[in-house]
């Protein structure tokens, strides 16, 4: 695609305020992943079905790649701090999680304390989309204790990604 077509494509989407996502990951050897992301949307109702996408740079790739079990957190409109971490930091060069209150969730994938909406979700199937992959995921743990609103693209603009897509 041309530089003036990408640019006013990527345009359309500026004003789409989606909602973010944190979503975690551990690998086999206990290496343990998580990012934020915006491309992300429910993708089927019966059965129900979600798309997560995850740049092929980012660490959390990665580690995604090494399981079939990865949990997204919905992130609270209060929690730009972690928005921030997750967001902003890679996994390549700080332990995000040595600065977080987390726990073993399902599959032992960490599950952020402080994010108490959330669902684990078995990778149905892998995706090559363009720079980033599919994760077409089959939820199968669902916590649901949403009381805030969602952290949405137009305040998470602003951190800086820690990967460049
Ligand atoms: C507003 C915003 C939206 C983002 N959306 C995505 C996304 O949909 N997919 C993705 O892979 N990375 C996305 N990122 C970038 C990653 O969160 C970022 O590069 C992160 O530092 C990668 O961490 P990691 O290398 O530890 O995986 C987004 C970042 C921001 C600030």
């Amino acid at each position: 695609m041309s530089g003036p077509l990408q640019r006013s494509f990527a345009r359309l989407f500026a004003d789409v305020d989606t909602t973010m996502f944190v979503v975690t990951a551990r690998g086999p050897d206990g290496e343990q992943a998580g990012c934020l992301i915006g491309f992300a949307t429910q993708a089927s109702v019966d059965p129900p079905r979600f798309l997560a996408c995850i740049s092929r740079k980012n660490h959390t790739y990665k580690v995604a790649c090494q399981t079939d079990t990865l949990v997204v957190h919905f992130v609270d409109e209060d929690a730009g701090d972690l928005a921030e971490l997750f967001g902003g930091e890679t996994g390549d060069a700080i332990d995000k999680f040595a600065r977080v209150a987390w726990r073993h969730g399902p599959e032992n994938v960490p599950v952020l304390e402080r994010l108490q909406t959330w669902f684990a979700g078995r990778v149905l199937e892998r995706i090559r989309l363009g720079d980033h992959d599919g994760f077409l995921l089959e939820p199968v743990v669902v916590s649901a204790r949403r009381d805030a609103q969602p952290l949405r693209f137009h305040r998470a603009r602003r951190i800086a990604p820690g990967h460049a897509p």
